[in-house]
């Protein structure tokens, strides 16, 4: 039997700040169930904003831009388990984030009738996420919109999102090393989710 393959997707640019930590604390909880995970950090890749030029709609995939998503799109389509995490930057997701969901848009299968309905080459295989936000303010209110800005394209992608979570508190870089029962949970969270994909 393969094993579970899944994504790990850190919106952070700041490398070894706390979304990387968190990712890893789920990603190691993963592979405690036997899966196969791979974590990307959106700032090492080279990703253009999406123009709306739309040619992927005819093409099938993005041919407007030859650049780092052409790396990520069959990692994606591979992994059918994914987890994103962003900081909060402004009550929303960071600049790296927005633009890698942007440029999801070639998995939508759109009908000629505009605007029409929609349905997504990812739907109805079984795809699970994750998703986690981290920020500075300790209230869950002054997440803003990151979290839902991280599930919303997600589901409207195919994707079951199976856990949610939200560390709020964590400023400085590395912080929420200190904290061990968060990193625990992340650990639990990223285990029950390779054993749902299974
Ligand atoms: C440009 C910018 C905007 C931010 N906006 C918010 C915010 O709206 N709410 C909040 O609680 N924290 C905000 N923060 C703090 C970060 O979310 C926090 O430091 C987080 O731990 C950074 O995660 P990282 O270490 O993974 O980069 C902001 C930080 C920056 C640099």
């Amino acid at each position: 039997m393969k094993n579970v393959k899944i994504l790990g997707v850190s919106g952070s640019p700041r490398k070894n700040g706390n979304t990387d930590v968190l990712l890893d604390s789920f990603l190691r909880g993963a592979e405690s169930e036997g899966a196969d995970t791979k974590k990307i950090h959106l700032k090492e890749y080279s990703i253009e904003s999406c123009i709306g030029c739309e040619a992927c709609r005819k093409d099938g995939t993005c041919t407007r831009f030859h650049d780092g998503m052409e790396l990520l799109y069959p990692e994606i389509e591979e992994c059918k388990g994914i987890i994103l995490g962003s900081p909060v930057y402004n009550y929303n997701v960071t600049a790296e984030m927005k633009t890698f969901i942007d440029r999801l848009y070639p998995f939508y299968v759109f009908t000629e009738q505009r605007p029409g309905p929609y349905s997504s080459k990812l739907e109805d295989q079984g795809r699970k996420a994750l998703i986690f936000t981290v920020c500075e303010q300790v209230k869950a209110e002054e997440m803003g919109f990151a979290l839902e800005a991280l599930g919303m394209p997600l589901e409207a992608l195919g994707y079951e999102i199976f856990d949610k979570f939200e560390a709020t508190g964590y400023f400085s870089k590395g912080e929420v090393l200190k904290d061990e029962s968060i990193l625990k949970k992340a650990f639990e969270a990223g285990k029950n989710l390779a054993i749902s994909l299974r």
